[in-house]
């Protein structure tokens, strides 16, 4: 069961070619990272048009990496929401135009659904398991459940993790995108030089907000000159302090499932925050208090890529969750929504 799978919803076009064996023949990834660098964040019109661009050669490009032909497919695989609309659209028209012309079924697969299920591709895992998804666009608390089965636990009510450390970035001149440049720069200063807020800290519920966050750095750094040791001690301070943030809700996210009885296999984080190898550190450790394996998905597949929808798409055909050709793009599209 071979299945082609289509990423536009954001700023990478990612083409990923999976089967039900878990095994991944090509995942292709074009990076729009140049196009949108003198903004210092996605515009949206620019991304469709980059998407437009280069997914027709990926395609071909993964196809051929594979060794397969059109006939080899089972059926194909788009992300359909939620994202930047215009991406998203780019996606799934090729998406169901593939479906039309080879008669084959048309996947349509929710973006946060494919990070969530990426970590039964890389790994066993049954249901339940707890996710912390943390992404640039998204942060929340999910148990999942089932293929199309997710109960929201918490989300942010502001900013997401990754916008977080995009936004702390900016402010310190890093560039973009944020999170890795915080990292590097946090390797060599201190994360206690500066007393940056812990937002929701021990607060009921598993709900996350970072705005607090992202306007102390601001005035903290007012009137004060970017000195390599400044930038890397903010730099510092900024990670350990959403580390801290992330681990205290998934910590009450502990609490909410003990509570109620519910016992899940594992502690899994996906998205491009999970990359961060301070917090895979720190929520190692929660996840081995509470007697769970931690999971992450490796580095290339956290991020946006096009075998995560393919593998979304293995596990939603083999479950004969077929979807007509006049499904629509979504740009917003919860993830406790996804059977609806
Ligand atoms: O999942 P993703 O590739 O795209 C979205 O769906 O948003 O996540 C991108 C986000 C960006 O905000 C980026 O700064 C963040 O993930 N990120 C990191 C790291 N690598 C990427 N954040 C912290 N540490 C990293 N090493
Ligand atoms: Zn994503």
């Amino acid at each position: 069961m071979l299945i082609l799978g289509l990423e536009t919803s954001c700023d990478d076009t990612g083409v990923g070619l999976v089967d039900a064996d878990k095994r991944i023949y090509a995942n292709l990834v074009a990076s729009q990272l140049e196009a949108h660098r003198p903004y210092g964040g996605v515009v949206p019109e620019i991304a469709a048009r980059a998407h437009l661009d280069v997914l027709d050669s990926l395609i071909t490009e993964a196809m051929h990496r594979a060794r397969i032909g059109w006939g080899d497919l089972a059926g194909v695989a788009a992300t359909t929401g939620p994202g930047l609309i215009g991406g998203v659209m780019v996606g799934a028209m090729m998406g169901k135009a593939i479906a039309a012309a080879r008669k084959i079924p048309f996947l349509a697969v929710n973006h946060l659904e494919a990070h969530a299920l990426t970590v039964r591709l890389t790994d066993s895992v049954a249901f339940p398991y707890l996710l912390l998804l943390a992404s640039g666009g998204h942060c929340q608390l999910l148990l999942a459940k089932g293929v199309g089965s997710y109960r929201l636990l918490g989300q942010t009510i502001d900013d997401a993790a990754g916008e977080c450390f995009d936004k702390g970035a900016k402010m310190l001149g890093l560039g973009y995108p944020g999170g890795p440049l915080i990292e590097q720069a946090a390797a060599s200063g201190n994360p206690t030089a500066f007393a940056l807020p812990r937002p929701m800290l021990g607060r009921a519920g598993c709900d996350f907000s970072f705005s607090g966050l992202k306007t102390s750095v601001r005035v903290l750094l007012q009137g004060r000159t970017l000195t390599p040791d400044l930038v890397a001690d903010m730099a510092a301070s900024l990670q350990q302090a959403i580390a801290d943030s992330l681990a205290d809700r998934v910590v009450q996210a502990f609490k909410i499932l003990e509570a109620e009885a519910i016992q899940p296999t594992a502690f899994v984080v996906a998205g491009g925050v999970a990359a961060n190898q301070a917090l895979r550190t720190r929520l190692t450790q929660l996840a081995t208090a509470h007697a769970l394996p931690f999971l992450a998905p490796p580095l290339d597949l956290c991020t946006d890529n096009g075998a995560m929808v393919a593998w979304a798409g293995v596990e939603k055909l083999r479950l004969g969750l077929v979807d007509p050709l006049d499904t629509s793009a979504r740009p917003r599209w919860p993830l406790q929504q996804t059977a609806l």
